[in-house]
């Protein structure tokens, strides 16, 4: 080590240097939460390893008492004090640098420092609520993915685990809460300090504080385990439900990870400003309202099922992620695509009446979607500096991580592929892990080359398209890139390909590894019983695997027939639908078959299937009124048509005894029909919503088809007919509940009247709007969407700065642009965030101009389809 070295050789580097660690933290609190500041100490028991003069951690907004800095070394009893203390604020770096090299061996770095209680949901932070009338502050931690260098100097990279001892001194009469149990309270004048148990070794994103009043109820598992929810004074029965989840989940878990939960007390806690859903925080999990709680009479069956899959969620991140965490941010989908699994494994083990394995469909259908952009990104991405991390909790860690995980898991087996993590898991616990970790453990297991069959899915982005031919006796298979541009990609994967022929009795099942593949047909036309009447071929079967199929049109007819004769699995008639509609939208199929195969699925019933279908004929709806605007309202006539007689079948009121997925599929086929402007649902939903401004515990309208009723609202409103507006900003204010809030936000742009999209918008940015509930609001019209921009634009450096997270940011770039279908349009926009882009929205950005750019084409290419208006003829409903 030259010891003239300086301290700027630290600057500009993606990770920390290797020359020390911290093995323990001894951190010391206090927050002021009328002053919103707060003080504190930390001891970081450091081990040095290797010769060095400066000690290298993360710190950012936080001042620093240089005074308190020192470092005594097990080995002298001299303590050093640095001769630099340098706070990089471009890196978020504390360098301490000492005239001599350090000991080699164990060392205490102490350091006091004081902070801000922030209001940007980050580090440490208030966030306000009321109580018996008054607003009060509480004091919240949020550190995923690097932020605990906002609340205390530390080694914040997940790899740097250490164990933690937290003291905090806080007014007597709230509530204070960390990862572990409090083992000593003294009461100190009108504080108390509360001293936290020691916490195994952990990552610093995990570690969580909150300070407030609260109540809570509680459970106690048989091996001890305390299980708590904590609510607003007042709301502990809102609790409940997520409270039994994560009892049977936990149970669940320990046995499918084969390891018991590791601490001794899990809380689950609901968050007024919360930036993102939940999160996993170790023994402290933090929740948005609505993704916690749940009321019997207010919340919706949607609603119940979104907490149920949060709770499992972030419950498995106590294994996946917090017992075994990823190395490096670069594997940060083994966290989420992981858990994002795993939570449907569990919500299907305790509500299998919820089909939630064919919901899970809607994951891989947004994963695939993004990923079928060009400016998509591979699940396990490079990250060279700590602002390109938030960016990557997208749909590629999550949806796509979560899919080629099960696509695996189908491919080894369910028991197979259990024993496996549950030796990933003992083997790494406490430790770190990387991808090639998993699958060195998975391909042991197995006896499978896992490793080069996932490096084909986690190394490259995107996924293949499966085109198929129908030969005499063969089927003729060939792999190119799907892109929703049209043009293909030069990718190639090793494809677990899955067929079936004419009935789920004769399945044939192999990798595919090369580009061009002929397959024996194991049925023969005309020869088999069970082709009779109809003969037709599936691939991918139940959409096990990440890729698309397009068939040739025999074989596209064949699907059709068996849609229709209903001889498809749930999940089968959604992978059809699914992808051609992608082909569509990437112009190598025409709208009108697209239309004529929408059609095959009219006797369809089930929430599962539907739910697609609604979701396909809304963009339908939306993409011909600007490329065809003379069929636009005949297509739309079809669509209505398609799904009105199963609405009739619902009605708006619900049945006693029905399944939680006909209450699902109420709510969205009514609000698709709204959209859809058919006139009777709108009347109806007019006429509901007059009777519960007159009772709002009326039975006419329960939470589950209040949005199809606000949305019609909001559809017939206008500067000059504004009562219907009024009522739902004054259902707004008065609101106790989030969930209903959020319903609201959600409809107030969705209006024909520019002016009153106006209104709604600027709405979004007055105190009237939590932060955190803002992109709700951006709901907007196709009519609308010209003043979206005009005041995204107008209102930017505001915006910019106030929503400034990745996630938060990147949703208000992205609901805005992706409105828009021309290129010059595109162009535009782009010119405007030339000099204003930043990396925590970039490829938000990106991806949404392509989304534009792609149904730019899609238009021109509806424009050319022949046959369109023959077809629209024909499937338009006789009068
Ligand atoms: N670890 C995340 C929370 C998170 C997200 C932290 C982004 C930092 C940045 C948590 O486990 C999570 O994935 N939450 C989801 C909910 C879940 C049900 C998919 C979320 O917040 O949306
Ligand atoms: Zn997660």
């Amino acid at each position: 080590m030259a010891m003239n070295e300086s301290w700027e050789q630290f600057k500009n580097q993606a990770r920390l240097p290797k020359f020390a660690f911290p093995r323990r933290y001894d951190l010391f609190i206090k927050p002021d939460l009328s002053a919103c500041v707060f003080s504190g100490t930390v001891l970081i028991a450091v081990e040095v390893v290797a010769e060095t003069r400066f000690l290298v951690l993360n710190a950012a907004d936080l001042a620093i008492d240089r005074d308190s800095v020192r470092f005594k070394s097990h080995k002298s009893d001299q303590e050093l004090r640095p001769s630099e203390i340098v706070l990089v604020e471009e890196d978020e770096i504390l360098v301490l640098g000492f005239l001599g090299a350090l000991p080699i061996g164990e060392g205490i770095v102490t350091i006091e420092f004081t902070g801000t209680l922030n209001d940007q949901m980050r580090g440490f932070y208030r966030s306000k609520y009321e109580y018996n009338g008054e607003a009060r502050n509480m004091a919240v931690t949020q550190f995923e993915s690097a932020d605990a260098r906002r609340c205390f100097p530390c080694w914040d990279e997940p790899a740097f685990k250490a164990t933690f001892k937290i003291t905090m001194e806080v007014p007597s009469d709230l509530v204070a809460l960390s990862c572990m149990p409090i083992v000593h309270e003294k009461v100190d004048g009108l504080d108390k300090i509360l001293s936290f148990a020691e916490s195994p070794v952990m990552s610093t994103y995990l570690v969580a504080i909150v300070v407030g009043l609260f109540d809570f109820i509680e459970d106690i598992m048989p091996d001890g385990t305390k299980v708590r929810v904590y609510t607003q004074i007042g709301k502990r029965d809102q609790g409940k439900f997520a409270l039994g989840v994560a009892v049977k989940t936990l149970d669940l878990y320990k046995d499918y990870f084969a390891v018991p939960y590791p601490l001794p007390k899990l809380d689950m806690i609901a968050i007024p400003d919360f930036a993102a859903g939940a999160m996993e925080n170790y023994g402290l999990i933090t929740y948005r309202e609505t993704y916690l709680l749940y009321d019997d009479r207010l919340s919706s069956a949607m609603s119940k099922q979104s907490v149920a899959i949060t709770v499992a969620h972030e419950l498995a991140h106590q294994w996946f992620g917090n017992l075994v965490t990823m190395e490096w941010w670069t594997h940060l989908w083994l966290n989420e695509g992981f858990a994002s699994w795993v939570s449907y494994l569990a919500v299907d083990a305790l509500f299998p009446e919820w089909n939630i394995w064919t919901q899970f469909l809607d994951e891989t259908s947004s994963g695939l979607k993004l990923d079928g952009l060009a400016e998509s990104h591979p699940i396990e991405v490079e990250i060279n500096h700590v602002n390109e991390i938030d960016a990557i909790f997208d749909s590629i860690s999550y949806e796509k991580g979560a899919s080629i995980i099960r696509m695996l898991q189908n491919y080894l087996g369910p028991a197979c592929f259990q024993r496996a993590l549950a030796s990933y898991i003992k083997r790494y616990a406490y430790s770190n892990a990387k991808t090639e970790d998993l699958w060195a453990v998975l391909e042991e297991e197995s006896g499978e080359p896992v490793r080069d069959l996932m490096n084909s899915w986690t190394k490259q982005k995107g996924y293949p398209v499966i085109s198929v031919k129908l030969n005499e006796h063969s089927l003729e298979l060939e792999q190119t890139q799907f892109l929703s541009d049209g043009s293909s990609g030069s990718g190639m994967w090793i494809v677990p390909l899955t067929s079936c022929c004419c009935s789920y009795d004769s399945q044939t099942k192999f990798l595919l590894k090369t580009k061009l593949d002929i397959n024996e047909l194991t049925c023969r036309r005309n020869a088999n019983k069970e082709c009779g009447e109809g003969f037709w071929i599936k691939l991918n079967i139940d959409q096990t695997g990440f890729y698309r199929v397009k068939y040739d049109d025999e074989l596209a007819a064949g699907l059709r027939y068996a849609i229709q004769a209903n001889k498809l699995s749930l999940m089968d008639k959604i992978g059809v639908i699914e992808d051609s509609y992608a082909l569509c939208v990437a112009c190598k199929q025409t709208l009108s078959s697209l239309l004529f195969l929408l059609k095959s699925y009219g006797e369809e019933f089930d929430y599962t299937v539907l739910s697609h279908i609604i979701s396909v004929s809304c963009a339908i709806a939306n993409i011909v009124a600007d490329a065809i605007p003379e069929l636009s309202n005949d297509i739309r006539l079809i669509l209505i048509d398609l799904l009105q007689s199963t609405a009739e079948k619902l009605g708006w009121d619900p049945k006693d005894g029905e399944s939680h997925l006909d209450v699902m599929l109420r709510a969205d086929i009514l609000t698709a029909l709204v959209k859809l402007g058919h006139n009777n649902t709108v009347h109806e939903a007019l006429r509901r919503f007059e009777a519960f401004l007159n009772d709002s515990s009326t039975f006419l309208l329960p939470p589950d088809t209040r949005k199809a009723a606000y949305l019609a609202v909001m559809q017939t409103v206008s500067t000059s007919n504004r009562s219907g507006y009024e009522s739902l900003l004054r259902i707004y204010r008065e609101a106790d509940q989030s969930e209903e809030r959020v319903r609201v936000l959600g409809v107030l742009a969705y209006c024909p009247d520019k002016d009153i999209v106006l209104e709604s918008l600027n709405l979004l940015l007055t105190s009237e709007v939590r932060n955190q509930d803002a992109f709700y609001g951006l709901r907007t019209s196709r009519e609308g969407r010209e003043t979206a921009w005009r005041w995204l634009k107008d209102n930017w450096e505001y915006i910019s700065k106030t929503w400034a997270s990745s996630s938060l940011i990147s949703s208000f770039v992205h609901a805005i642009v992706w409105l828009f279908t021309s290129d010059e349009k595109a162009e535009e926009i782009e010119e405007f965030f030339a000099s204003r882009v930043k990396p925590s929205f970039e490829r938000a950005l990106k991806q949404s101009l392509e989304e534009v750019r792609n149904k730019a084409r899609w238009i021109r290419s509806i424009r050319n389809d022949r046959s369109l208006e023959d077809v629209v003829k024909e499937l338009l409903p006789k009068a």
